[in-house]
């Protein structure tokens, strides 16, 4: 594996990189200062030549995007995602409290590009350390006179403030979010019209991931072509991912975007413990259809996962040995996915909830035979029909779990049917109930 040089992770461990001034010694707002010195459409050309795919996890192209912003007078929002609600994801926080300067000159960056004038940084509530670390960082950045009236003396005035998220998964995405924001119930809109056009406060408002603007500034340092040289196709620079699970070395790790499912689990985290062996993963995070064994020799981009049946998302990977419950495994994951469900669409609320009743059973011994059907069923009724897509994310792991491993599902219904045999007619009564 060709060794991937580091950027995004590039002062992590370094302590004094959290000040103004020892980022600035790193090399930091240099990218900022150039970026002042561009046409603003010339930045936004650049990102998008630069291939940034969104890092929050559709892996919407950031450029893009920021081409879709709504002209005209009047106030413009960026409001970086920071609630980095997705199970197994830990890439945000530590991009936060050990490097906060780096996201907060991609910030400058974009607003710069966008002509916006004030932006505000939405980080989970149980952040406490990142929050702390962020706002000290903001307070600097004024002080040094990166934010305020003038950015760094170009005449461009921005404003940044932090809020502390509602600590709800669902306020993560970006319409839940922006109503959190306005001091509202988390509840994500019907999108269009899309946030760029109406979004905080009905303005026109760009939602990004806190390592999307992260990206920026090596964007802006590199030239699209070097930084493109570090992904794949369409799928610019590198990535953090974060793997979690059965592996001998968990943790996150700043790779090429090239790097192949098989190489991240067995050379950059040693492999399974002893003696274990690979029974599926779960490539981007919670949202994601699982995968066997068989199909990790896919690479880590947004485009390959795709075609792979899966999704990047996240990128927090979550390996699972033979020793796995995979009946449990789901359970647990409807059970997170019930609880978040804000309740608004009937197919998201009921199907969550039914998702669950039905995995509890199973679980408890107390499956029927139709219940796989019945799972399948209700995922069917909930993919595509609903607000936001909380709906999918539920549903179509739920499917994969089930497609992929069904023979293991059978097992725990029969064997729960058998204990009701076993347990006379009550236990019969009891498992047909
Ligand atoms: C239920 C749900 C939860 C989400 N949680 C997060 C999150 O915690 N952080 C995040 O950046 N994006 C999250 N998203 C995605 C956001 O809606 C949005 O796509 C993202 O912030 C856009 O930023 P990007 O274009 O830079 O990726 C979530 C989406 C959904 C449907
Ligand atoms: S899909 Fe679920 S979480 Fe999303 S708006 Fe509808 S009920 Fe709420």
């Amino acid at each position: 594996m060709e060794p991937t040089p580091k950027y995004l992770t590039r002062n992590f461990g370094n302590p004094a990189a959290l000040t103004y001034d020892g980022y600035v010694a790193g090399g930091g707002y240099a990218a900022l200062k150039k970026a002042l010195g561009m046409a603003p459409q010339a930045v936004i050309d650049l990102v998008k030549a630069g291939n940034l795919r969104g890092r929050g996890g559709a892996g919407f192209p950031a450029g893009v995007k920021w081409g879709f912003l709504a002209k005209g007078d009047g106030p413009k929002y960026l409001c970086v995602n920071a609630d980095e609600g997705e199970p197994g994801t830990v890439k945000d926080g530590p991009l936060m409290e050990q490097d906060p300067h780096q996201m907060l000159e991609g910030i400058a960056i974009a607003c710069y590009a966008l002509g916006i004038h004030q932006s505000y940084i939405y980080i989970r509530g149980e952040f406490h350390k990142a929050i702390r670390i962020v706002e000290a960082a903001v307070e600097e950045a004024y002080a040094k006179g990166v934010f305020g009236p003038s950015m760094s003396g170009s005449g461009f005035a921005l404003d940044v403030a932090v809020h502390p998220g509602a600590g709800a998964y669902i306020c993560g995405e970006e319409t839940g979010l922006l109503s959190s924001l306005e001091g509202k119930k988390g509840m994500p809109k019907l999108k269009p019209p899309f946030p760029a056009v109406k979004g905080l406060y009905d303005r026109p408002t760009i939602v990004n991931n806190v390592e999307t603007l992260a990206c920026v500034p090596h964007i802006l340092n590199l030239g699209a072509e070097a930084w493109n040289a570090l992904g794949t196709e369409k799928n610019g620079g590198t990535k953090l991912y974060n793997v979690c699970g059965h592996v001998l070395r968990p943790g996150y790790h700043e790779l090429r975007h090239d790097v192949t499912l098989r190489q991240l689990i067995y050379d950059v985290c040693g492999g399974m413990k002893p003696g274990r062996t690979l029974k599926a993963v779960v490539p981007g995070g919670s949202s994601s259809p699982i995968l066997l064994p068989s199909e990790i020799d896919v690479r880590m981009d947004f485009d390959s996962l795709a075609k792979a049946g899966s999704m990047l998302g996240s990128a927090a990977v979550i390996v699972m040995d033979d020793r796995t419950s995979i009946v449990r495994a789901l359970d647990n994951l409807l059970h997170f996915y019930s609880h978040e469900s804000c309740g608004q669409c009937t197919p998201c609320r009921e199907g969550t909830h039914w998702l669950y009743e039905i995995s509890q059973r199973i679980v408890d011994g107390r499956g029927r035979p139709g219940d796989l059907d019945r799972m399948l069923d209700i995922c069917t009724n909930m993919v595509g029909n609903t607000i936001c897509v909380l709906a999918d994310a539920a549903a179509l792991p739920t499917q994969s779990y089930i497609q992929k491993f069904r023979g293991e599902f059978e097992d725990y219904i029969r064997a729960g049917e058998r204990r009701g045999l076993l347990g006379g007619i009550e236990g019969k009564a009891v498992a047909h109930a």
